[in-house]
């Protein structure tokens, strides 16, 4: 793989500041933020002066833990656009969430948080190798998703050439691959595992194409899997994290040099970690339930945001500014089986240490007899595997999950393609037990 790291010079100065440069600008910027949701969202009016609090009683950073979280329902219970700060005909751009587990939610931008999305998305694209003039194939999805447009207004910001796909139909993305030779990819890391098999549908060598790399996320996936496609393309493979409430994509994001962790755009996202039972904010570098406050946001301002997702904050290393741990999974995904905790990550470290099998998985969750059962649902790596490795790699994968989580779960191992693929974000959970 080669060395992409990109030159110092060509770093925002902000990323490489002093802590304490970013620190007061974070003060100054926190509020600001605090005032102008506090003045222009009745949402945020009400829920302040509920907890008894104000603006003015920001002196420092840590101040902003006497103010009030919100929540997803708190954006849902204000649908359409209850959370705008500023009058609609300033809203530029809106993005909504699928809605497919209720209200949608909608987040909007101004021409002003259009421009600051392009230029932390293109300092991601920029951390992860990306210069002014290469092209990226862009396959995250075009639409009310914030990942296609979100990645292509820092895509345009930079200075790339983007081939605006989206995702589906993957024969043609491998075409296109082999065809216009980009540099890079963006796209859900399990679509980029069904763009790997196409490649051998095609009987083309993925090590051989010209992607140097490839900016995963929208998801959670692990380092096993990192290893695997890099392995697999013979290119780098770096995380991109962000949410719609927050931004979309570009709040924070891995450096090609270090993979160790992504380093959040601070002058822009305030993050926090708390306790996801009591609301407390943890110790540094203790792992708990992230929580986001915008800086700079004017249309839709987001304060003390619950994201769900889990991880940790660690000092910053490629760049000043914090990084957080990979995400390990969100608090919604955690499976409670028999009083152990399992996340679908766990059981993607795990299959993915065996040869036999391929990474496509999903957990199936059932009540029979009214004792909560969990299945793995996968498939041979390949048609060559025989039956006897079949059933050694279904032994192993069972053996691995009780020693390393704890319980016992059944795997079934199908086909090649018996475990539906995805397009954009990976179905993990199937849900089959009786609703209370
Ligand atoms: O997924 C934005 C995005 C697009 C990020 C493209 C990166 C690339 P939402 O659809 O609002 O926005 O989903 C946000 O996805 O709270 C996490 O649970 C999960 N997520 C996003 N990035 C990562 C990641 C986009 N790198 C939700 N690792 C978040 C783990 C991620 N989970």
């Amino acid at each position: 793989m080669k060395d992409l790291t990109p030159a110092r010079s060509s770093l925002d100065p902000i990323e490489i500041a002093s802590r304490d440069e970013i620190t007061a600008l974070q003060l100054e910027r926190l509020k600001w933020s605090l005032r102008h949701a506090y003045d222009n969202v009745p949402f945020y009016r009400q829920s302040f002066d509920a907890t008894g609090v104000h603006p003015d009683d920001l002196h420092s950073l840590s101040d902003l833990a006497k103010f009030p979280f919100t929540v997803k329902t708190d954006l849902r219970d204000n649908y359409p656009f209850g959370m705008f700060a500023v009058p609609r005909d300033q809203v530029k751009r809106i993005h909504a969430s699928s809605g497919t587990t209720g209200q949608p939610t909608v987040v909007g931008y101004t021409k002003n948080d259009l421009k600051n999305w392009g230029n932390v998305v293109a300092r991601s694209l920029r951390a992860a190798g990306m210069r002014p003039g290469d092209m990226l194939h862009n396959a995250y999805g075009y639409g009310l998703f914030t990942g296609g447009l979100g990645i292509h207004l820092g895509a345009d910001a930079l200075g790339l050439s983007t081939v605006p796909i989206s995702g589906g139909m993957t024969p043609r993305q491998v075409r296109l691959i082999e065809d216009f030779k980009p540099k890079g990819i963006t796209v859900t890391p399990s679509y980029a595992l069904s763009v790997l098999d196409e490649f051998h549908v095609q009987g083309l060598d993925p090590r051989a194409c010209s992607l140097e790399v490839g900016i995963f996320g929208a998801e959670p996936w692990t380092n096993a899997m990192r290893l695997e496609i890099e392995q697999a393309f013979d290119m780098h493979a770096v995380d991109i994290y962000g949410l719609s409430e927050v931004i979309g994509p570009g709040v924070s994001m891995e450096c090609v040099e270090s993979k160790d962790g992504l380093h959040i755009w601070e002058d822009h996202f305030y993050p926090e970690i708390i306790n996801p039972e009591t609301g407390e904010v943890v110790e540094e570098g203790e792992r708990g339930e992230l929580v986001f406050t915008s800086l700079t946001k004017e249309a839709f301002p987001i304060i003390r945001y619950r994201t769900r997702d889990l991880t940790r904050l660690l000092a910053g290393t490629a760049r000043s500014m914090r990084r957080m741990e990979k995400v390990t999974g969100r608090s919604d995904d955690m499976i409670i089986l028999r009083g152990v905790n399992v996340f679908p990550t766990q059981i993607e470290e795990l299959l993915m240490q065996i040869p036999a099998l391929a990474p496509h998985f999903q957990i199936e969750l059932t009540r029979p007899d009214r004792m909560d059962k969990m299945r793995i649902l996968t498939e041979v790596a390949d048609a060559s595997v025989s039956d006897a490795s079949r059933s050694d790699a279904t032994a192993q994968l069972a053996a691995a999950i009780k020693q390393s989580v704890g319980i016992s779960a059944g795997v079934a191992v199908g086909d090649v393609g018996a475990v539906p693929r995805s397009e954009g974000k990976a179905v993990r959970i199937l849900d089959k037990r009786p609703k209370a």
